[in-house]
């Protein structure tokens, strides 16, 4: 199959690509990409000589981009592109409105003329907060946060689409994600490198919070097996099953790292912080889903790969993030 991949530069969507070709050799990929500066193209240079990927540097806000990226010939589009860090949406919230709904408005009216069939990449973050129980594909949406506002947004046009002009388009609903080549700004990846650095760890609020868990991988497959076995028009949760607060989840990384809880700093709580996420993934089981990766063995897994990767998050941690990073949390 041949797949145009949106922002496949950043964290799932690298994962996802090196999947793809792993898995499916007869498989062609083209990444169109904007590089901003959650764009990375070292997360795919174990890649980038393999004929079947090419790449594009492009917006999804912009007509021609995505014009020029479909008269390559795909067959499907999954739709990665997107501003993803809630917290830059509070203070950005245009850049937000801009690429994930208005880009996602682009791609869909460009697979809607080129009758591409399209996998939109969503969150359990549209549903909003559940104290207990679990969202179902069918739980309204009440986003909270200027992105989930704005994920939530591309929901209702992908359903538009579909309803009004019979594309063929699916959407994927995850969980929080974590693995390899997660953008420091993340609560993961940003507790291990500030460890790793001798740092605290910024810890919001009471850290109550909760959040499932999703291995990177785990997910990328999900999105895989959705693209090729998923039924038009539908919309599949994907979730770990592993729920945490982040107090938990701060206590796990501290335990794998030998650090203390000296090493956690209370800083304020996130505005409009939403309490828990969870998602009902029987419809994903249902096409023979499942996660292979419990959240003890994916975490090791992560900050083994953090550990040995320094040459990946430092130049990032020392550039545009440190500026980002001093403004938010002072001298942590
Ligand atoms: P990321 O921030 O790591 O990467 C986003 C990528 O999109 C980057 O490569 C960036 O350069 C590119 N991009 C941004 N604006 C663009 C534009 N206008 N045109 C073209 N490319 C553009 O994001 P991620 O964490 O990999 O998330 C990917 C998708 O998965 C997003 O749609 C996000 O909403 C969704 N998602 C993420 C998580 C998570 O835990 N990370 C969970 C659920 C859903
Ligand atoms: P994050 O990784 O930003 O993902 P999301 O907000 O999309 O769930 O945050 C995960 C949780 O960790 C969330 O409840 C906020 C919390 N958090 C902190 O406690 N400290 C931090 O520095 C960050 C970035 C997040």
């Amino acid at each position: 199959m041949r797949v145009l991949v949106t922002g496949g530069c950043g964290f799932i969507g690298s994962n996802f690509i090196r999947l793809l070709l792993q898995e499916h050799a007869e498989d062609e990929v083209l990444n169109l990409d904007k590089l901003t500066y959650a764009g990375n193209p070292e997360n795919l240079k174990d890649v980038e000589d393999d004929p079947r990927y090419n790449f594009m540097k492009g917006d999804i806000c912009d007509a021609r981009d995505v014009e020029e990226a479909f008269s390559w010939g795909p067959e499907a589009v999954v739709n990665f592109a997107a501003e993803t860090h809630v917290d830059r949406s509070i203070t950005s919230p245009e850049d937000f409105i801009r690429t994930d709904v208005l880009g996602t408005y682009r791609i869909l009216e460009e697979a809607r003329k080129e009758g591409v069939r399209l996998l939109h990449i969503s969150t359990d973050e549209v549903y909003g907060s559940i104290e207990s129980g679990s969202f179902s594909e069918d739980s309204p949406l009440m986003p909270n946060s200027p992105y989930s506002a704005s994920k939530a947004a591309a929901d209702l046009l992908v359903r538009a689409y579909v309803r009004t002009y019979g594309l063929e388009a699916l959407i994927v609903r995850s969980s929080n994600n974590y693995g390899p080549y997660q953008y420091p700004e993340k609560v993961i990846p940003l507790f291990v490198t500030n460890l790793l650095e001798g740092r605290k760890v910024p810890l919001y609020g009471e850290g109550k919070n909760v959040r499932d868990w999703l291995y990177v991988e785990d997910n990328c497959r999900a999105i895989d097996l959705v693209l090729r076995s998923g039924s038009p028009g539908q919309i599949y949760n994907v979730g770990g099953g592993e729920e945490r607060t982040n107090l938990e989840l701060t206590r796990a990384i501290l335990e794998i790292m030998g650090a203390g809880e000296e090493s956690v700093e209370r800083v304020p709580d996130r505005p409009g912080h939403d309490l828990r996420y969870s998602v009902d993934t029987r419809k994903v089981r249902g096409l023979g889903w499942s996660p292979r990766y419990d959240f003890e063995t994916g975490l090791r897994k992560t900050v083994a790969w953090y550990r040995e990767h320094t040459e990946w998050w430092k130049p990032i941690k020392s550039g545009e993030f440190r500026r980002y990073y001093v403004e938010k949390y002072g001298d942590i």
